[in-house]
């Protein structure tokens, strides 16, 4: 009994955030049962109490033994091994991921100090945007070791390749492996050519139109969402990160992608970029390189070039 209840202390995924892409991952976590307790926090009184409320209900609807609860304190993340922040302000119609950067920059840091004292061995993983720069400042924030900061997004970014293409050349999305490098935002780079069908290159199956087609739709996926319904996803998000934290709770080793701090790795030096990983229980756990002719090299290049200036976007302070 007693062991029982240290075991269920021990435990705890803390979703920071309880807007669109917080409660839709709560829902998610909750209905995959990815631990029993779960944590939803944020700074409007109500909000993450009232999301968490009805959570529970439908927890006992579905008959999920977890439990969901609401709070204004970061003190309640105290537990978590795995912390998810998605607080941040969304992306308005027309507005691009790097507009955000600087009022997000604020919100991301306070959050970082947070987790820093109150769950210091967690795993932490974000959402906000603009991806590649808000993970930087959160790794600046935390100093914790680069394969417990993970940005989100090449989960989204990749799946979303293997969606389009898996329209033209009837598979499932599922079998393929699709590769995105670089960027969250307008100068990712989706790569075809080294995305797979069973050692089939997707190249192989697209037209010139197909593929020219799949990677903007690839690029642009986020913002037609967005202007389509006028707020941004968070259905895919939320869905990505169930993957991501089901990875890790049972020490799958997944290879997917994720945004993570290149140390040499491609060639970069102290950015972090969406790249394939392994991920387990310890978070990164390997930095997956794949070989990349000069020209795939130069369009990689490209794509750190932009986090590099979506960098300067936020004041030196939130990167020290
Ligand atoms: C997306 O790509 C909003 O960045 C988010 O959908």
């Amino acid at each position: 009994m007693i062991k029982y209840a240290i075991f269920m202390m021990l435990s705890m995924i803390s979703v920071i955030g309880s807007g669109r892409v917080g409660a839709t991952t709560a829902a998610f976590l909750m209905m995959g049962e990815m631990d029993n307790n779960i944590t939803l926090v944020d700074i409007v009184e109500g909000l993450p109490q009232g999301e968490a409320l009805d959570l529970n209900h439908t927890a006992a609807i579905l008959g999920k033994d977890v439990n969901v609860k609401g709070s204004n304190s970061y003190e309640d993340i105290k537990g978590s091994d795995i912390v998810i922040i998605t607080a941040g302000l969304p992306r308005k119609p027309g507005m691009t991921r790097e507009e955000l950067a600087a009022k997000n920059a604020d919100i991301v840091s306070t959050a970082a100090e947070n987790v820093k004292k109150y769950a210091p061995n967690a795993i932490v993983i974000i959402t906000t945007n603009p991806l590649d720069v808000m993970v930087a400042v959160l790794y600046n924030k935390l100093k914790f070791p680069r394969n417990r900061v993970i940005g989100f997004s090449g989960v989204l970014d990749s799946r979303r390749m293997a969606y389009y293409a898996s329209k033209y050349i009837g598979v499932s999305p599922s079998a393929i492996t699709p590769l995105v490098l670089g960027q969250h935002g307008e100068n990712m780079y989706p790569v075809p050519e080294l995305s797979f069908v069973y050692g089939k290159s997707l190249k192989s199956f697209l037209t010139e139109e197909q593929y020219a087609s799949v990677v903007k739709n690839t690029i642009n996926a986020g913002a037609d969402i967005t202007n389509l319904r006028k707020f941004s996803s968070n259905w895919g998000p939320a869905g990505g990160l169930l993957v991501m934290v089901d990875a890790i709770k049972k020490d799958r080793k997944t290879a997917l992608e994720a945004s993570v701090l290149l140390q040499g790795e491609y060639g970069v030096n102290g950015y972090f970029a969406e790249v394939p990983v392994i991920l387990g229980k310890n978070g990164v756990e390997k930095i997956v390189e794949v070989d990349l002719t000069p020209e795939q090299k130069e369009k990689f290049m490209k794509s750190i070039d932009a986090i590099k200036n979506n960098l300067k976007q936020v004041p030196e302070s939130y990167l020290k």
